[in-house]
């Protein structure tokens, strides 16, 4: 198995080590636009090698896409970082021509493979590259769902004083500070969560993890990207592996929750086949005025992408 990650900056290059050091793929090939850049951070991966006991290659690409070819999945993580006081919806005006550019050429040499896009922002990044790759929308999807709710877990993990691995949840919508993190679906070794977290607590940990992007902003002055890389490369891990795991992820919508013609976060199974389901959850009224919401909040992002006759 081959995998692409276009980006070998902080969150790309972060995939990429966490799918090495797992031994989830043969072959990962690293690519940025940097001269040299995506060399020397594989060159560093592969010399952790012998320590971390690995044998997965790692190589380095200076934009050469001929070295990507024939790849299984491409993870798309170049464009631009937010910085404080910037929303993710600052970045469309780079990011949206680098990822229409990177995912043609992704396409030309990889014509099979899964793409999991991580630049933002992040539902109409989707979009741009889902209208550029033109395949199937289970080829073409984002990841922000896992991390969001990676978030939320780990909130909840500290207010329980519990493993983060018994939380289980699951959180809908735009990667932004509409996201819909849902408690009615949120178990604690399969004990509903609002059984053992008070109402006014819960409120507090999903106001969090909505912010919990620019939270790392503030404190680094960039954007995460431990949680963001680690996230992108479960998802890769899903389908590399065939797991048919059920996570949250950015997915255009055929009629799924009343919507159409979006890509916005919901729950799938997520296979050797990209997206393999979708899963449709009877949301209550309240759940789902939130997730129209977000929808709204999305498609005014995609208004932006629109004036930007890219398509
Ligand atoms: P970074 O600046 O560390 O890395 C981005 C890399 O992309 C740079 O090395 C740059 O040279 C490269 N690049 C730019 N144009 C390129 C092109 N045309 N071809 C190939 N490479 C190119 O940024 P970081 O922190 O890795 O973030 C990357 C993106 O991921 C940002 O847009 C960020 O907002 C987004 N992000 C998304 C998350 C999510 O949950 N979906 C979470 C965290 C970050
Ligand atoms: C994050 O949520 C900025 O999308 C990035 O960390």
């Amino acid at each position: 198995m081959k995998v692409t990650v276009v980006g070998a900056g902080n969150v790309g290059a972060t995939c990429a080590d966490v799918l090495a050091q797992k031994g989830v793929v043969n072959e990962i090939v690293l690519l940025d636009i940097k001269e040299n850049y995506a060399e020397g951070k594989a060159l560093d991966m592969w010399e952790a090698s012998p320590v971390n006991y690995f044998d997965t290659r790692v190589i380095g690409s200076t934009n050469d896409y001929s070295k990507t070819a024939g790849s299984d999945v491409v993870v798309i993580t170049s464009g631009i970082p937010r910085k404080p006081g910037m929303s993710r919806d600052d970045l469309i005006a780079t990011n949206a021509k680098i990822v229409k550019m990177v995912t043609e050429q992704v396409i030309e040499h990889s014509p099979e493979a899964v793409i999991v896009i991580v630049s933002n922002p992040l539902d109409v990044m989707t979009y741009a590259a889902f209208l550029t790759a033109k395949k199937s929308r289970n080829k073409v999807f984002g990841m922000a769902g896992v991390l969001d709710t990676a978030r939320y877990r780990s909130f909840l993990a500290l207010e329980l004083d519990c493993s983060p691995k018994d939380i289980q949840a699951v959180l809908m919508g735009g990667h932004g500070d509409t996201m819909v993190p849902l408690p009615r679906y949120t178990t604690v070794g399969g004990i509903p969560v609002t059984e053992l977290v008070s109402e006014e607590r819960i409120n507090e940990i999903v106001e969090r993890t909505k912010k919990g992007g620019g939270e790392i902003v503030n404190l680094l002055g960039t954007s995460a990207w431990y949680a963001p890389g680690a996230s992108a490369a479960q998802m890769v891990e899903a389908i590399v592996k065939d797991q048919k795991r059920i996570f949250p992820v950015c997915t255009m919508l055929d009629g799924e929750y009343g919507m159409q013609n979006i890509a916005l976060g919901v729950p799938v199974k997520l296979g050797k086949n990209g997206i393999e389901q979708v899963l449709e959850l009877k949301l209550n009224k309240d759940e789902m005025a939130l997730l129209e919401d977000s929808a709204v909040a999305v498609r005014g992002v995609m208004k932006t992408l629109e004036d930007m006759n890219l398509f």
